[in-house]
């Protein structure tokens, strides 16, 4: 029996994910860049063990069944495959996100297992190799193996499709919690949809490669001002190409576009701010330190506000005592 804790953080990403060329692989059809988060935590504890008949999952308290324990056990199957083990796991997760509701729980999610799973089944992965790894449970799970700034490569295949670090300007990100429910439809369901069914598909494709080149340069001159405006733009743009799938499917709220419109009145007032949103109504919005404050305050009026920094990619962490016994 081994058993192994690790803590990982959601990311929010400034250059978006929104399609994959490779669904049993999880290959993103573009790369893309994000932040990985200082609050939001999930923790997981990985116990192998080889008298239970089954896996197990527990989140936040629940024993889970159906989907959420299949995509699980799905995981587990890969990890047991490269640590040519065949012992089944109980896995107890404690997710301080708001599940499904566009905050990235899953990254996080995701990126925990990956590397408690990893560690309980005793396999030795470097970076990389964890980062490619958390990447077939979730795409976005990738880049929450990085501290801080975290691009992932689209790649050539399963070998090169991982999250490194980027350098780039200090920022801080104001999260707004407009709507902290499960959405209508999930990402991995939505991408689906946009790739099959939009007109505007392959632009996006297109135009993503372009974005992530220009917020890559942007990272390196430390310009905050271009990656705000990279971020933005391309934000807008996903939600776009979302909305263009057939049926359609809108992931903001009159309160998310609201917010996006306060920003813009912010930056007309001279100060700083950029917003983005994820696959639900939260909006998140980056700014210079020294803004974060102002700018919270302004957007307090449309929901839970919380200012978050830069934080630590996906990390083995000791065994809560209780759970070791
Ligand atoms: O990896 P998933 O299935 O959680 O998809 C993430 C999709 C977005 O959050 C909307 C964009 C992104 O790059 O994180």
């Amino acid at each position: 029996m081994s058993t192994k804790t690790a803590r990982a953080y959601p990311n929010i990403a400034l250059v978006k994910y929104w399609g994959k060329r490779d669904e049993a692989l999880m290959l993103p059809a573009a790369g893309s860049l994000s932040l990985t988060l200082d609050e939001f935590a999930t923790t997981t504890i990985v116990r192998v063990d080889d008298t239970v008949a089954e896996d197990q999952f527990v989140l936040n308290g629940a024993p889970q069944s159906g989907d959420s324990l299949g995509r699980v056990t799905r995981f587990l199957d890969l990890v047991r495959s490269m640590a040519g083990s065949s012992a089944p796991a109980a896995v107890d997760s404690i997710n301080e996100a708001p599940t499904g509701a566009g905050l990235a729980s899953s990254a996080s999610g995701f990126a925990a297992l990956a590397v408690a799973a990893a560690a309980a089944y005793g396999l030795d992965l470097d970076r990389a190799a964890l980062s490619r790894l958390a990447r077939r449970g979730s795409g976005s799970a990738a880049r929450s193996l990085v501290d801080g700034l975290s691009v992932w490569h689209a790649g050539d295949g399963d070998e090169t499709s991982f999250a490194e670090p980027v350098t780039g300007p200090d920022m801080r990100m104001i999260i707004v919690t407009v709507d902290s429910r499960q959405k209508a439809i999930s990402s991995r369901t939505a991408m689906r949809l946009t790739a099959l069914t939009s007109p505007f598909y392959q632009g996006w494709v297109e135009s993503t490669e372009a974005s992530l080149a220009a917020m890559l340069e942007a990272c390196r001159d430390n310009d905050f001002s271009r990656v705000g405006r990279i971020t933005e733009s391309h934000a807008l743009r996903m939600h776009a190409v979302i909305q263009s799938s057939d049926p359609p499917v809108r992931y903001l709220s009159p309160t998310s576009i609201a917010i996006f419109d306060e920003v813009v009145a912010l930056r007309d007032a001279g100060v700083e701010a950029y917003s983005t949103a994820d696959a639900g109504p939260n909006v998140a919005v980056i700014t210079r330190p020294d803004d974060a404050e102002r700018v919270a305050t302004a957007l307090e009026q449309y929901g839970e506000v919380r200012i978050v920094s830069a934080g630590p990619g996906a990390t083995l962490i000791d065994t809560p005592a209780k759970a070791a016994e």
